[in-house]
C-alpha cells in the first residue's frame, strides 16, 4: 500500500482526486471519490485495456495519458496513470483551462495548432473522448516552447455500435462533432464557453 497526502496532491474534478505517484515521478494515482460506482472506473479500464492492444508505436507523440493499472492507498483503491510534466522544467503540466485564462504565457496560435495536431492524432488512430473539456487536457510544454496536448481524462465512449471503432468515415465525423460540441472550432470560441460554462 502507498501512502498519499497532502504535499502529493495535484488537483480533482467531479469523479476523482489526483496525485502525484509517491515512487515515482512520471505517474499519478487517481482515487476515485465517495460516490463513485466500481462499474464507473471498471467501463473505463476496459477501454484502456482495448486502446493498449493497438500499435501505439505510430503515434506523433503520446497524446493521451495512458492506464498503468490500480494499486491500494491509504485513500482507497486508486488508478495509476502517466503524470504529463513539462520538458525543459520538469515540473507537471498545466491544463489547457489554465492557459486560456492567463493568455500572456503562450500564443492562442500556438495553442491552436497543437489542438489541431490532437484532433489529427484522435482521427489517425480512432481514439474518442466523451469530455472534451479544456481542464481534461494537458499541455506539455516541449523544450523548443511549443505545445503538445495531452488528453488525461474522459478518454473513451458510449456508442453501442461502434461503427467509429473501425471505419474512418465515421471516426471522423465523430470527432468533428466532439469538438464542436465542446466549442473547440476556434480559441476564441472555447475562451467564450468557458466563461459561460464556469459563470
Ligand atoms: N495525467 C495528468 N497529468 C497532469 N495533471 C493531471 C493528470 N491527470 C489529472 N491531472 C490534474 O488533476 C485534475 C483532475 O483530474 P481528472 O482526471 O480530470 O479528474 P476527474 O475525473 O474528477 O475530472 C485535472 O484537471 C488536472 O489538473
Ligand atoms: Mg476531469
Amino acid at each position: 500500500m502507498i501512502v498519499l497526502n497532502d504535499e502529493h496532491y495535484i488537483g480533482e474534478g467531479l469523479i476523482r482526486t489526483c496525485y502525484e505517484h509517491p515512487e515515482d515521478k512520471s505517474r499519478c494515482v487517481k482515487v476515485p471519490k465517495a460516490h463513485v460506482t466500481r462499474d464507473y472506473t471498471y467501463k473505463e479500464i476496459l477501454y484502456y485495456l482495448k486502446l493498449q492492444k493497438r500499435n501505439t508505436s505510430k503515434f506523433n507523440y503520446p497524446f493521451y495519458s495512458d492506464y498503468r493499472g490500480e494499486l491500494e492507498t491509504n485513500l482507497g483503491l486508486g488508478q495509476v496513470f502517466d503524470l504529463v510534466r513539462d520538458e525543459q522544467t520538469g515540473t507537471i503540466s498545466k491544463t489547457l483551462e489554465y492557459y486560456l485564462n492567463n493568455e500572456t504565457l503562450v500564443t492562442s496560435e500556438k495553442l491552436w495548432n497543437a489542438l489541431l495536431q490532437l484532433k489529427q492524432q484522435m482521427t489517425q488512430f480512432k481514439v474518442f473522448t466523451r469530455d472534451l473539456r479544456a481542464r481534461n487536457l494537458c499541455c506539455k510544454v516541449l523544450n523548443d516552447g511549443t505545445i503538445q496536448i495531452i488528453i488525461i481524462d474522459g478518454i473513451g465512449h458510449r456508442d453501442f455500435f461502434p461503427l467509429a471503432d473501425y471505419f474512418s468515415f465515421f471516426s471522423k465525423k465523430k470527432i468533428e462533432r466532439t469538438f464542436k460540441k465542446w466549442h473547440f472550432t476556434s480559441i476564441e470560441d472555447q475562451k467564450a464557453f468557458l466563461l459561460k460554462d464556469n459563470g
